[in-house]
């Protein structure tokens, strides 16, 4: 069409309101909308949804006009519990009036309800819930067009699926691999077409692209509401309507499969799926996409300016390419498990043969007595295979398992299938999924740990099919794999870690008979350097693969990987073996609540259970690792093996309290020392940061005879009486009284959000504390201690304005009072610049309090102090502990130290904090809602705030909760609840750091982020 011709047809804004209520007879306010063929218009009208106009060019089909408009009507009879636009009748009664415009054109004139809320394509996240929700409209909407018929809806239209193979024609527009992924699903879908004919076929909506979806405007939880534009509505494969649903809605995930999942889900949830139309939803995602792509790449000769016409096909080409590498039956099955069909559709014709077959555990292995197994837990919590490197070590292990055997001569040794475990050293298979990193953990077979050249032998006669040998960083060992065809049945085993030999007697294709030997546990350096053993596994299909087979699955992948492998103790029946049953955290969370305190509180709003450490990562009950950025308890990492070792064998020799001499505590003495200015010279040892400061302050009274404390506002020193009386964070907060009479609160030091903020408030801050010694002197009574840390973490990783704390300490000196550096949180080379927060400040305080670090976990804490202070204190009062500087504490608490000092760690703490608040800053600058990043080493702090500086409470739980689903561990303090503390094992890496700025930057995307007033 010429410029001028498409002139001519346009409408104004005022025409379209004159339009609207002359034939309408409704007043509103006019705004033009983009739209492909007809001219749009959406209409307003005050405290009401409004209505959107619709004006055809001239000469359109009427009749194709009339098909939308009563497909609506039938969709508003028929369409329980539905949103869709409603046709609006004219003055006369018509769904379709006319006009004639300025140039005598005819043109055609509907009138829609407008459905307000957002765009699909505007959401972001798009979150399992959305996308369920999207199932769910989409299939009440093809529920509602059940019956529904038209002259128009059959057709010829390129955007119909079943027509799809018009494409095959453009094929020369594409090359090299592309050209290979198009020809696949193609043929795919050509020799698929006897059953696809067969599926039933409705009016279907055929076209739920990511702008024709309406979203309801909830940041958080948002659903779909209505799909609107039923302009592509055709008679035809009901499947269909839900592969364009999944084609849009899974693009741009790294997992396109499991993003298809709850779409699925949702839509059998308002529309019952059929198995047989499952069976064709693979392929027909991909030719979906294949008629994207061949539009684009027709539209980019016919049209090379208009890109908004190629917005489809990056993220088409990039599912289409993921989708090519999914096997076709993988994602039938997830399907059809999605559906609560088996997920595999043997499953149940497998599980009557195996009801009905028994086998003996010497029909594998005849060199073997025993009939009875013996459950051996290899399980990511298990306490058998205790510490990571002893789970390395394959000779301790070999050692173990002896041991056990001997323990129950009797019996097989056995178990595995389903357990989540944590023991595969490869990280081969990790993946970047949908919510960060995965490991696959989920044991899909049964172990026997049986010795190397076990002979194993056929339960059943078989086809070998697959014969290898691998030793590498992915695969272990022999394989062999047999297809078993009993009754209508067809399924296969699996022989992992055989010996070399055994997978060179036989050959693909060579036939085994039930009691034949196939082949020989392997030995040591066979198997990847990793114990003996045989690992059966039982499949009922091989899907893509032809070189090997996994012998581990996804944890989120579990429901669909245990019906293709299902549990080879259905041959033995053995109840000894029973499955690894993951319990949910439901029982643990009510017997929680029933009986532990109830101010205990729980961490995020899906509590995680923790069952092994292992350096920045946590791991929890399913084997599903999180970085760790919380725990500075865990200060060398989690579980760090030289540490478990330290407590191990001090433990195996003697635990006992401080009344006897013991080397160890000495030896931790030394170490502390070491670190420290040699004014302070003197050590106690205690359990807790709480019984530290609580110890601090009865010196404090000792030596000056004084009781009152000048202490921070919001500052946190701990759980007991007196621990709480000068804590702010406590009294001041939930619950809490306000400050006793002899504690004296002078305000935050917080230059950012403070009394006084930005550069040099050191002195003003510094003065702060003066007037709170003028008001203890005003009481005619004399100061005892000022208490701080060098970072205030619960304020919000508050760092001390500089010159702030040489002065206070001036001060505080000069009123006779004594200074605490409580290092409960930052100590111990954290800070990276210092090894104490205190030398940040070129200070020496009299005493500081150590705590969290010091132990790695191990409840050890300590107070060190002035030789003057020391003796002051010993008054003739002994100071005895029960468990403070018992040698096991003291052997781990050297052992941390030590540590430090061995791997760099302060040094770590520098360069990777450093780099990490550098690169926080960067964030800062693209995400305005982050108003400060502050802190020192290793120990860092992230404020959200508004453009009015309003701390932002909501939106700082709500990253955490999303960084928490991307398996990253985040906590959240400050009065205001609006500071993101950093403050991870400090072994953590710059990779670890990187990994956190990414998902960070992904989450302040969110649009719940974006929401700043
Ligand atoms: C700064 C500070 N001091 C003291 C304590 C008390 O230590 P604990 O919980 O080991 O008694 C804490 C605990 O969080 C703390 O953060």
């Amino acid at each position: 069409m010429n410029a001028t011709k498409y002139q001519e047809l346009q409408i104004s804004i005022s025409q379209a309101e004159e339009i609207t209520y002359k034939l309408f007879n409704i007043k509103g306010t006019a705004s033009e909308l983009p739209g492909e063929v007809d001219f749009n218009f959406r209409i307003k009208i005050k405290g009401q949804e409004g209505f959107i106009l619709k004006i055809s060019r001239p000469n359109e089909d009427e009749s194709y006009l009339d098909f939308q408009q009563s497909l609506l009507q039938y969709v508003e009879k028929n369409g329980r519990n539905l949103i869709a636009p409603k046709v609006i009748k004219d003055k006369n009664g018509n769904s379709i009036s006319e006009i004639t415009d300025n140039f005598g054109n005819k043109r055609n004139v509907r009138l829609l309800t407008w459905i307000s809320g957002r765009i699909w394509s505007s959401v972001n996240p798009q979150l399992n819930d959305l996308r369920f929700s999207l199932g769910e409209q989409c299939g009440l909407l093809t529920q509602a067009l059940q019956g529904y018929t038209h002259p128009k809806s059959k057709r010829n239209f390129e955007w119909d699926l079943a027509q799809s193979l018009w494409t095959k024609k453009q094929n020369h527009l594409f090359s090299g691999k592309e050209r290979e992924i198009i020809t696949h699903f193609q043929n795919r879908f050509e020799l698929a077409q006897p059953s696809y004919l067969k599926l039933r076929k409705s009016v279907i909506h055929n076209d739920a692209n990511d702008n024709n979806l309406i979203v309801s405007p909830d940041l958080i939880n948002p659903k779909v509401k209505a799909a609107i534009d039923y302009g592509d509505a055709i008679h035809t494969q009901v499947i269909n309507d839900l592969a364009i649903t999944c084609a849009y809605a899974i693009m741009n995930h790294n997992d396109a499969l499991e993003a298809a999942l709850p779409i699925i889900k949702g839509y059998h949830a308002t529309f019952q799926l059929q198995e047989e139309e499952l069976a064709h939803l693979y392929t027909a995602i991909a030719m979906r996409l294949i008629i994207t792509v061949t539009k684009s790449a027709i539209n980019k000769i016919a049209e090379p300016e208009n890109t908004y016409l190629l917005i489809s096909e990056k993220p088409a080409w990039e599912v289409l390419k993921k989708w090519y590498n999914i096997s076709a039956d993988y994602a039938e099955y997830s399907f059809r498990e999605a559906c609560g069909f088996s997920a595999h559709p043997n499953q149940t014709v497998f599980l009557n043969w195996a009801d009905k077959n028994t086998f003996q555990f010497s029909d594998v292995f005849p060199t073997i007595q025993s009939n009875n197994g013996y459950q051996l837990d290899l399980s990511v919590s298990s306490k058998w295979l205790g510490h990571k490197k002893d789970m390395a070590a394959p000779d301790f292990l070999s050692y173990k398992l002896n041991s056990l055997q001997q323990q129950h001569p009797n019996k097989l040794i056995a178990g595995g299938y389903l357990e989540p475990r944590s023991v595969y050293r490869s990280s081969a298979y990790d993946k970047i999924g949908n919510n960060g990193s995965e490991s696959r953990t989920i044991h899909l077979g049964i172990d026997f740990w049986l010795p190397a050249q076990t002979p194993v032998h056929a339960f059943l006669d078989g086809e070998i099919i697959i014969t290898s040998y691998n030793n590498n960083d992915k695969d272990y060992g022999g394989l062999l794999i047999l297809k078993h065809s009993v009754d209508e049945l067809t399924f296969y085993s699996l022989y992992g870690h055989l010996s070399e030999v055994s997978t060179k007697q036989y050959h693909v294709g060579d036939m085994i008979q039930k009691g034949e030997c196939i082949g020989y546990l392997g030995n040591m350096n066979e198997n990847g350097n990793w114990v003996p053993h045989l690992h059966f596994q039982l499949l009922l299909s091989m899907l893509n693969f032809t070189n090997d087979f996994p012998g581990v699955g996804y944890y989120r992948q579990i429901a669909v990987w245990k019906s293709i492998c299902p549990n080879p103790n259905l041959l033995f029946k053995k109840t000894e073996l029973s499955t690894t049953k993951i319990a949910t955290n439901d029982t643990l969370i009510a017997f929680r609540k029933q009986h532990l305190g109830k101010g205990l509180s729980l961490q995020y709003n899906t509590p995680i259970k923790m069952v092994r450490g292992d350096g920045q990562y946590l791991i929890d009950q399913y084997g599903q690792k999180y970085l760790d950025t919380v725990n500075n308890v865990a200060h060398v990492g989690h579980e760090h093996a030289a540490v478990v070792q330290a407590g191990q064998d001090q433990m195996a020799l003697i635990n006992t309290n401080s009344r006897y001499l013991h080397d160890n505590i000495n030896a931790l003495t030394q170490e502390l020392l070491a670190t420290l200015p040699e004014e302070l010279s003197v050590l106690h040892f205690v359990n807790s940061g709480s019984e530290a400061n609580e110890l601090a302050i009865r010196m404090v009274k000792a030596n000056t005879g004084e009781r009152d404390i000048i202490a921070s506002e919001v500052g946190y020193h701990g759980n007991t009486n007196m621990c709480i009386d000068i804590s702010s964070y406590k009294f001041d907060g939930k619950g809490g009284e306000g400050a006793p009479e002899h504690t004296h609160i002078f305000p935050l030091p917080d230059a950012f959000r403070g009394i006084y903020r930005g550069n040099n408030t050191g002195e003003q801050y510094a003065k702060e504390v003066q007037k709170q010694i003028d008001i203890v002197h005003s009481k005619n009574r004399g100061v005892g201690a000022f208490i701080i840390e060098p970072i205030i973490s619960c304020g919000g990783q508050i760092e001390l304005p500089k010159g702030f704390l040489s002065r206070a300490y001036k001060y505080i000196r000069n009123a006779g009072g004594l200074c605490i550096s409580d290092e409960v949180q930052v100590g111990c080379g954290r800070m990276g610049k210092t090894f104490w927060g205190f030398q940040l400040h070129d200070v020496v305080p009299d005493i500081i309090t150590i705590g969290k670090p010091l132990g790695n976990g191990h409840p050890l804490a300590a107070v060190v102090c002035t030789q003057e202070v020391a003796d002051k204190f010993a008054n003739g009062m002994e100071y005895f502990n029960t468990f403070g500087g018992n040698p096991v504490s003291c052997a781990i608490g050297t052992e941390v130290l030590r540590i430090v000092k061995r791997e760099n760690l302060q040094e770590n703490a520098l360069k990777v904090g450093e780099f990490l608040k550098s690169e926080l800053k960067q964030l800062a600058i693209q995400f305005p809602i982050i108003g400060d990043v502050r802190g020192q080493g290793l120990f860092l702090g992230i404020e959200l705030v508004d453009s009015e500086m309003i701390p932002l409470a909501a939106q700082t739980d709500y990253l955490a909760n999303r960084m928490k689903d991307h398996g990253i561990l985040m906590s959240i303090d400050g009065p205001d609840h609006n500071v993101l503390k950093i403050k991870p094992p400090i072994v953590f890496t710059k990779e670890n750091a990187e990994e956190l700025l990414f998902y960070l930057r992904k989450i302040f995307s969110e649009d719940f982020m974006k929401k700043i007033a």
